[in-house]
């Protein structure tokens, strides 16, 4: 093969296979009930925190007291994923409220890209919290999908933790690679 179509095969193959969004097997991304639950957190989130410090301290009441009337599925309270959910929380993990609402947004960007530019990427951000994708290949996910798996963590710390802090990382391997990728909860730089 002359090198120029070698080089254009590779980057075909890295076309198919780089850009191509995941589907996640998760039911949680797609439940029509946690997609609501999102809809209703991002219109009390706003798309920025508020920079006054009561207001911010309301808003995060008003999102901590809707979700804690939802019943959260038990698949996410009873299942689990050892090898691949994990919640790693410290005093200085962002707040329950914060992720929460990083995460409506992710859901509200349905439809577009979330790529992890052969590094870490920081995706969504909101008051202390980042939701961020780590991967060596470029992975690619539907944003709305990564606010899927960064709902696993926010699920998993509750369940380890109560509300009070989120951060962790759920893995995803592709069957192409041995590099594991990964949705990460963390707190804003
Ligand atoms: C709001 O402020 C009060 C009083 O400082 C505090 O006890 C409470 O935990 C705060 N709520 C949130 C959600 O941060």
């Amino acid at each position: 093969m002359l090198p120029g179509t070698l080089f254009t095969f590779s980057l075909l193959f890295l076309g198919a296979f780089g850009d191509a969004l995941v589907r996640l097997a998760s039911p949680i991304t797609h439940d029509p009930a946690i997609a609501h639950l999102f809809s209703q957190v991002r219109s009390i989130a706003g798309i920025v925190a508020p920079a006054d410090p009561v207001t911010l301290n309301q808003t995060r009441t008003k999102i901590l007291s809707l979700l804690s009337t939802f019943p959260f599925p038990p698949e996410v309270t009873t299942a689990t994923h050892p090898e691949q959910l994990y919640c790693e929380t410290s005093w200085d993990s962002p707040a329950y409220a914060d992720a929460a609402s990083a995460m409506s947004q992710l859901y509200n960007r349905a439809g577009q890209e979330c790529n992890s530019n052969f590094g870490c990427e920081g995706m969504q951000a909101w008051g202390t919290a980042e939701i961020g994708v780590c991967g060596p290949f470029g992975y690619s996910w539907d944003c709305k999908d990564v606010g899927g798996m960064a709902f696993w963590i926010l699920a998993k710390c509750r369940r380890d933790l109560g509300v009070m802090r989120v951060g962790g990382r759920y893995l995803f391997d592709r069957w192409w690679t041995e590099y594991p990728a990964d949705v990460r909860v963390y707190r804003r730089p």
